[in-house]
């Protein structure tokens, strides 16, 4: 673990439940919130509790229960509650200044100089950065600029894709249910199929699905008759989050580079979920060699304070004043905790534990696999890892219902684990990548004697 990281940030010995959960005072908490807050709600759907305060992997709620945290409010806290590293860094800020648009301050070049220094393949030193605030600002800035550079209007998404919901970004999301409900459109965005090798076509020989997949697009480009209009930019999860933690196959990356370079498209990678470290890599695109023209970074950047970023070439920055503007590009306290954080993930030793450890997580889920008929795959890279619940391996039935049943079990033991994929089936690692060894092993029996419980019964 780096010098930066004490060896313990978490409370010992968890999970510790005094009450049942949600105990009095959380329910107390919770009916004053369904009394006053929106109806729109969703997590709160799934975790039933009321938070006091978190330390590295666990937190504790207003009834004094310990809980592990594998949600890491989803994906945001690759170093956990409270590292002292950000912590200082945020508190130092906070005596400064908390807001001054776009105006630099020493927190904010540090910033840029930081992330600078760690960006994949050519991208370092040859970049521009535009600050922006969530996951969802920042794909809607990399898809304007894509649109800006090449004046095309349409952008090629994938199945399985999530990239945040919000007026015009919400077309690139691939659930239509965002869109619907909400009466969004998604004009000028079309889908390709993401190379999902669990759920790929039977037909399809697995070292051919990315050329299947790619062939698709080259159509969608190229073709007169395709009945889209011409293709303006290409974004892509280089690990799907929402969408399953699905990892495409290795030369699905490169290929997809290659095409866009023949048809001079811009190719955007949206590492919100799958960056800082997640996968053992600070960037998922980095395992591959596949430098993107446009990246998009969120959630883990700002340890819990809305930051977020696109980086692209500079060769597409001849974009006008206020292009993409707004108030709170770039908050101080964030930038403080961004540069603190990158500074504990680029260290090498750092991100090799998540890749040691990650494969010892992924060797488990393979373990409780084997012993179990409900879990139909498990995949992933470092501590980006999911298994896939399905009602039978035979045919693949994906076991919704199974999984909700898993997450509210484990919830009730005191282990917060969430859930992703098309249908909802899939059990997500998003712990803090400074889980201590006790947390991820105690974690990982309550995750495994779950799976053996719900088999019983289902
Ligand atoms: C890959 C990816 N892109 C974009 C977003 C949207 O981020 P936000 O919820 O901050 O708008 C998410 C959120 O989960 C995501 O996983």
């Amino acid at each position: 673990m780096s010098m930066q990281t004490p060896s313990r940030l978490s409370i010992e010995n968890a999970p510790i439940l005094k009450t049942k959960v949600p105990g009095p005072k959380s329910m107390e908490f919770l009916d004053i919130q369904d009394t006053l807050e929106t109806s729109s709600r969703s997590y709160t759907n799934f975790f039933k509790f009321a938070i006091d305060y978190g330390k590295g992997s666990t937190l504790v709620d207003v009834d004094g229960n310990v809980f592990i945290d594998w949600f890491g409010g989803v994906s945001v806290l690759n170093l956990g509650h409270g590292h002292p590293a950000v912590m200082q860094a945020i508190r130092t800020q906070l005596e400064k200044i908390t807001h001054i648009t776009e105006v630099p301050t020493e927190a904010r070049i540090r910033y840029l100089k930081t992330l600078n220094s760690v960006l994949p393949g050519k991208m370092k030193d040859n970049s521009k950065i535009m600050m922006t605030v969530t996951g969802a600002d920042a794909c809607e800035a990399a898809v304007s600029l894509a649109r800006f550079n090449s004046k095309k209007p349409t952008i090629i998404s994938f199945t399985g894709s999530y990239h945040g919901i919000a007026g015009g970004i919400v077309g690139a999301t691939s659930n239509y249910h965002y869109r619907d409900y909400a009466g969004f459109s998604s004009q000028n965005y079309v889908y390709a199929p993401y190379p999902y090798p669990y759920r790929f076509s039977k037909k399809t020989k697995k070292e051919d699905i990315s050329k299947e997949v790619v062939e698709r697009i080259e159509d969608m480009i190229g073709d007169p008759y395709s009945g889209i209009p011409p293709v303006g930019g290409i974004i892509v999860e280089p690990i799907q989050g929402e969408g399953g933690y699905i990892v495409p196959p290795d030369d699905f990356l490169p290929m997809l580079r290659e095409t866009c370079d023949n048809h001079s498209i811009p190719l955007i990678i949206d590492e919100v979920q799958s960056g800082i470290g997640r996968t053992g890599k600070m960037w998922a695109s980095e395992y591959l060699n596949v430098t993107p023209d446009i990246m998009c970074i969120s959630k883990s950047i700002g340890g819990g304070i809305p930051i977020s970023s696109v980086v692209y070439r500079k060769d597409f920055d001849q974009v006008p004043k206020a292009f993409h503007l707004g108030t709170y590009r770039g908050n101080p306290l964030g930038l403080a905790a961004g540069a603190a954080i990158l500074d504990v993930v680029k260290d090498e030793k750092f991100l090799e534990r998540v890749r040691s450890k990650g494969r010892y997580l992924l060797d488990r889920f393979q373990e409780i696999k084997d012993q179990t008929e409900i879990v139909g795959d498990v995949r992933g890279r470092g501590y980006m890892a999911a298994a896939e619940i399905v009602n039978s391996r035979n045919d693949k039935t994906p076991g919704t219902e199974l999984t909700g049943n898993i997450r509210e079990a484990l919830f009730r033991k005191g282990l917060l684990m969430h859930t992703c994929g098309h249908y909802g089936n899939a059990m997500r690692f998003m712990a803090p990548l400074t889980i201590e060894d006790d947390l991820l092993d105690k974690g990982l029996s309550i995750f495994e004697e779950t799976i053996r419980k719900t088999e019983v019964r289902s």
